[in-house]
């Protein structure tokens, strides 16, 4: 039982948070069907290309800040309801522009509820922006422009997630430059899609301190290695690798033995009601599942802690949180 445990998540998307209930909710705010979306299980799709697209499909139904500033609370809500005491939400402003809500509205409903879900629970979070590798090179460059010209304390980061298999890194590598001249926290979806190449290119050219899954990173020992050397964070998600099928089950995920090998890793739910999860079943699954220990499993917590983009005093305060938990 992890539910007593206090939890710490550094990699979830927001759009990808939606619960089917919400889905509906929107499509019915707007007159829409979204019947071809959702199954008896919830969302509907068979691969990752299919999986993205359902994930854009599901983004469109946020139409006004207000509609953000709701997804936003509820899942943090969530989250803080199992003892969770720190969430960095993925967000992407180029859903903002594709909905013509435009991007200022879309970060200020995030914030909205970033701020009402943090008086209601208490709940700390941040917002990492992200690029959307799938819509190309520029989009991802406009949106750590976006980033960068934001200048909003809650925005500490920057990542591309999306279509892994679509140009190489060294294509996207300019975004990264602006997101670090900005002074914001880097991370990479890489090595989840992809092969361990993926992971290599991400540290050559991206000098991330964290890498968005880099499960697969266990098909390169001297790769392996060099994560450890390095001290990259690996946010593993694993109920999204079982589902999008990057490993065929838990006994065969990576997790294990990343971090038997040294790798620093951490616990995190991606698109949770996607993957027919949430961070509190990933604690679950770490623990009765993969058979890491309570004290395995916090100093995971730790490690996110340690990880996020966040301010030292912020930091520090969640780790004495998280140690007075752990020794209590
Ligand atoms: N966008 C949302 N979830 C994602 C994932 N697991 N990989 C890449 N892009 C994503
Ligand atoms: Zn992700």
């Amino acid at each position: 039982m992890t539910a007593h445990l206090l939890k710490a998540e550094i990699h979830c998307h927001i759009e990808g948070a939606t619960p089917p209930s919400l889905a509906q909710a929107q499509a019915a705010k707007y007159g829409l069907d979204i019947s071809h979306l959702l199954d008896a299980d919830g969302y509907e799709w068979s691969d990752f290309s299919e999986f993205l697209v359902c994930y854009d499909a599901v983004a469109a139904l946020f139409r006004t800040a207000d509609d953000y500033a709701l997804l936003t609370e509820t899942y943090l809500g969530e989250l803080a309801g199992y003892n969770t005491i720190y969430s960095e939400i993925i967000v992407s402003p180029d859903h903002g522009d594709r909905i013509g809500l435009g991007a200022d509205a879309y970060l200020a409903g995030i914030c909205d509820g970033i701020h009402a879900a943090r008086e209601k629970t208490g709940i700390e979070a941040r917002i990492i922006v992200t690029g959307e590798r799938h819509f190309g090179p520029d989009s991802v460059i406009a949106a750590a422009d976006y980033a960068k010209r934001a200048k909003n304390p809650l925005v500490t980061g920057f990542n591309m997630a999306g279509e892994e298999r679509m140009g190489r890194v060294a294509d996207y590598a300019r975004a990264f430059d602006i997101a670090r001249d900005a002074g914001l926290g880097l991370t990479i979806h890489a090595g989840e899609v992809c092969g361990a190449f993926s992971v290599s290119d991400a540290l050559d050219l991206v000098h991330p301190s964290r890498i968005g899954h880099g499960v697969r990173a266990i098909e390169d020992p001297a790769l392996v290695e060099r994560l450890v050397e390095l001290g990259t964070v690996l946010e593993v998600c694993p109920g999204s690798n079982i589902a999008l099928k990057v490993f065929p089950d838990f006994d065969s995920h990576s997790l294990r033995a990343l971090k038997a090998a040294g790798v620093r890793v951490c616990l995190n739910s991606d698109d949770p009601p996607f993957f027919n999860t949430s961070l509190m079943q990933e604690y679950e699954i770490a623990s009765s599942v993969m058979g890491f220990s309570d004290a395995e499993i916090n100093g995971m917590t730790r490690t996110a802690i340690e990880a996020a983009f966040v301010d030292e005093a912020t930091r520090g305060a969640l780790l004495a949180r998280l140690d007075a938990a752990a020794t209590a």
